[in-house]
């Protein structure tokens, strides 16, 4: 069965889903005072984390979104507020809406998290090691069911989307790393009969993800293969390394780490591409990816880049000719080659 592109594309779920997170970044920077520090003296992500001691990377994922709510600017690298937070975001104003928003932060569970990621009391911030916890490759089965249909349900229509505007008839062989359910395999099995791919993943994905093959009728076209991608040697005999929102989970250093771990495995000429919602330059939009990154923030040890970004850790890597193209919905794909 070929894919079929959806009528329209996901967008507008993808815009509910993370207006919800709209709401805890004011709730927490009311409660953090942020407004009233700004106030006192514009300052950089840096700047106000060494003042206050707060979480860099916290800061540098809540600022952009608090721009993009249009409550602060950005002048000379250094954030500053506006009329709008000026008038009802300072606990001096008589107009102050403080009341509404600490609230709410009571009854929000991401409003705990936020907190706690930009207030320096998580230890992931603290993290250097990068495959520990759900990475450490002993995920449950009831969480790895969980997460995978969680994930599956953001990139199936994506993966669909991406086979008709991205390039892929040179693709034969993909490694799909870290492919969750499979959808993406999937996607490229329908695309074309002589396409094979395989998914590599931890166990208990891998066992879900067989599921979610033979439900597509691809089981011809589509494996699995059980690798820790950061410890265990990766599989040779592939044209084309595959990663979907596996590059934001991760610092910059880890995603090189992965990145020339692809490199070392793939034959000559052989293709890397990086599915991902990429930010613009300067990372304050837009405002998806901005929000994606803020998620990222609060519960990975990653965040979303800048093509700029993936192109020099790709460079470092040692692979060449790279180029990128939005591929459906708010998604694009970064390739290169080896
Ligand atoms: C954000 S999900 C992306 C899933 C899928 N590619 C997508 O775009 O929907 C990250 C995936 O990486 C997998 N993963 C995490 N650590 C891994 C490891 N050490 N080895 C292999 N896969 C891993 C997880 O199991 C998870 O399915």
């Amino acid at each position: 069965m070929n894919s079929v592109l959806p009528a329209t594309d996901d967008t507008r779920v993808w815009d509910i889903w993370l207006s919800m997170y709209q709401v805890p970044c004011l709730s927490v920077a009311l409660e953090l005072e942020l407004f009233e520090s700004l106030d006192a003296k514009p300052d950089s992500a840096e700047g106000l984390a060494e003042r206050r001691g707060f979480n860099l990377r916290g800061l540098r994922a809540l600022l952009p979104m608090l721009m993009q709510q249009g409550l602060l600017h950005l002048h000379d690298g250094c954030y500053q507020l506006n009329e709008t937070s000026r008038t009802y975001m300072l606990k001096s104003s008589p107009l102050f809406w403080g009341g509404l928003f600490s609230r709410i932060a009571k009854t929000q569970p991401p409003h705990k998290l936020l907190l706690e990621t930009v207030n320096n009391q998580r230890a992931l911030a603290a993290k250097t090691r990068a495959a520990d916890g759900w990475e450490s490759g002993h995920v449950d089965m009831a969480m790895a069911r969980e997460v995978t249909a969680f994930m599956h349900s953001h990139s199936v229509a994506s993966a669909a989307g991406m086979t008709k505007t991205f390039d892929f008839s040179r693709t034969r062989k993909v490694l799909d790393v870290g492919g969750g359910s499979g959808c993406f395999s999937i996607a490229l099995a329908r695309l074309r009969a002589d396409i094979r791919c395989t998914v590599m993943e931890l166990p208990a994905i891998c066992e879900l993800a067989q599921q979610y093959i033979a439900d597509a009728g691809v089981s011809a076209q589509v494996d699995t293969v059980v690798v820790d991608m950061f410890r265990q040697a990766w599989p040779a005999g592939y044209d084309t390394h595959f990663f979907s929102n596996i590059f934001h989970d991760w610092g910059f250093e880890t995603c090189l780490d992965l990145a020339q771990r692809s490199h070392a495995a793939l034959p000559e000429g052989g293709r890397i591409l990086l599915h991902e919602m990429l930010l613009d330059d300067g990372g304050l939009t837009p405002a998806p990816a901005v929000t994606f990154s803020l998620l990222m923030a609060m519960g990975t040890l990653g965040q979303q880049f800048t093509y700029g970004q993936l192109r020099e850790l790709l460079q470092t890597a040692g692979f060449r000719n790279i180029s990128c193209r939005q591929t459906y919905g708010y998604f694009s794909i970064v390739s290169a080659e080896k």
